[in-house]
């Protein structure tokens, strides 16, 4: 048997789930998850290597996916029908007893902490200090939806009417929080749900959702399905029955799913182009620092992440400031999430389109500092890059590339970097390290985005305190904030309703 799990109050992301309160049964290899499961600290080693050696050949989830794949538009309908009338029964449901089921999914979800981190370490290539605090997110989302479905029940003066039927549509980069999240949600909105993972993180998905009918969600209720057929996932989204769809994924995929289906009630958290600014003022260690994790982590596959770097007037001059970052940069130890070096592991594919053009080529006036190595065959596994002398207005200062890549830009004043901030499609996180409140008072009233950050990184929102969502073509549909208080609202329909005495 392993050691007590460490102290709670040790995360290394700041995350710790919302109700601590929710102890669970130790899972069978004796680790007692705890909301606090850093798996690099001692307590908490043996935990971790076992997870990362049945990562390297893992099978979990594999028998849910081959039977949620549809072949033939039939099954879809028979599944969209089959959601709608489970529908009745759920809505039916106070939001006391919605919530009563949603807190069981955040311990269920507890109780599954090392199986889903094993599952996306094996499909995605998650590292498990990305995994764990995942997680921890899905929990938090679980016991907050939670509360959130009972406030659907106070609103003075008007009922919510739910959705029969939501679909679901998440992305592969945080194969675990985000379809939680998303799924939580809906479910908790009085909505029956039909979820379509990404293919790349399908099982981690599968496994997600297994601990979310575990804990009494009815599986006709709640639908996880594949699509042999590329066709089905657009007859789903132009399907009139589905009163509402959530999307996380590219500001391309929103605009597409809006051409299958104008008038659709799409709710969408798409791309970004984020910038940490770094003041003269600043406490520059700490700012590399955040830098590199915002930019690297998960190798730099998140909407959040930092791709830009900008440092004004004496912060770009600093040979110490710019040392911390090249060092930082190339100490990271690339590798698969089964090596317990690893610090960044791949990529989702092989790198292609405009990933590879990011890694691979330079535009007018810019230099690799360091510069990125596709480090076996592959094609997934990249070193990290940075590069100097990005261009206002150049392609790598206005495009996502949702890869290893961080850009570096030099100005004078703090009002040029907040413009190059601003001078993207995107807004969705922002951060800026300097520690003068004039700074940092000017920067929050006058950058476009929907999550700021203050001397610190800038991935990793933690539901309730950072609810999270952007601006601009951040968003499509409206600018809605997953763990935050109003989620559930476009959910629903509202009625008001008053008879004559
Ligand atoms: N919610 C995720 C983050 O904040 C995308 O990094």
């Amino acid at each position: 048997a392993l050691a007590a799990p460490a102290p709670a109050s040790h995360r290394t992301q700041d995350r710790r789930a919302v109700t601590t309160a929710d102890a669970v049964d130790a899972p069978e290899d004796g680790f007692r998850s705890a909301p606090d499961s850093d798996p690099s600290l001692p307590a908490n080693q043996a935990w971790a290597a076992g997870i990362r050696e049945r990562a390297r050949s893992s099978r979990l989830g594999v028998d849910l996916v081959e039977v949620a794949t549809l072949r033939e538009a039939a099954e879809l309908d028979a599944t969209i029908e089959a959601a709608i009338e489970a529908n009745a029964a759920w809505r039916a449901l106070s939001g006391d007893e919605r919530a009563a089921i949603l807190h069981r999914a955040g311990r269920e979800l507890e109780a599954r902490r090392a199986e889903l981190m094993e599952v996306a370490a094996a499909e995605a290539g998650k590292t498990l200090d990305q995994s764990d605090p995942e997680v921890s997110e899905a929990i938090d989302f679980a016991h907050y939806y939670a509360e959130r479905a009972r406030d659907l029940d106070r609103v003075d003066g008007a009922v919510a009417v739910p959705s029969r039927l939501i679909a679901v549509t998440p992305p592969w980069n945080f194969p675990i929080a985000i379809p939680a999240g998303s799924t939580l949600a809906a479910l908790a909105s009085g909505a029956s749900v039909i979820v379509k993972p990404a293919r790349a993180t399908a099982r981690t998905g599968a496994v997600m959702l297994d601990a979310l009918w575990a804990a009494g969600v009815p599986r006709e209720v709640l639908h996880f399905v594949q699509f042999a057929d590329r066709g089905l996932g657009d007859r789903l989204i132009g399907d009139a029955r589905v009163d509402r769809v959530i999307l996380t994924g590219g500001f391309e995929t929103a605009q597409a799913f809006r051409r299958i289906r104008p008038d659709l009630d799409l709710l969408a958290e798409t791309s970004g182009k984020n910038a940490i600014i770094v003041t003269p003022s600043a406490d520059f260690d700490l700012a590399a620092k955040d830098i590199v994790a915002s930019a690297f982590g998960h190798a730099g596959q998140k909407c959040s992440a930092a791709s830009l770097a900008i440092l004004v007037g004496q912060a770009g001059r600093s040979k110490r400031l710019h040392s911390q970052i090249v060092d930082g940069v190339r100490s990271l130890d690339v590798g698969y999430p089964w090596d317990a070096d690893s610090q960044m592991g791949p990529i989702i594919a092989p790198a292609e389109g405009k990933l590879l053009e990011g890694l691979t080529t330079l535009g007018p006036g810019e230099s690799w500092i360091v510069e990125p190595k596709q480090l076996d065959d592959s094609g997934k596994l990249w070193s990290p890059g940075l590069r100097a002398g990005v261009q206002r207005g150049s392609e790598y200062h206005r495009t996502e590339y949702f890869g290893p890549i961080l850009g570096i830009m030099r100005v004078e004043t703090l009002e040029e970097a907040i413009e190059l901030v601003n001078d993207v499609d995107y807004g969705l996180t922002s951060g800026i390290h300097s520690l003068d409140p004039d700074e940092i008072g000017l920067w929050l009233e006058t950058v476009q985005a929907g999550n700021l950050y203050v001397n610190r990184g800038i991935t990793g929102a933690i539901v309730e305190r950072q609810p999270f969502g952007g601006w601009k073509r951040s968003v499509v549909g409206p600018t809605t904030k997953a763990g935050g208080p109003s989620y559930l609202f476009p959910l629903v329909d509202w009625r008001s309703a008053e008879a004559r005495a």
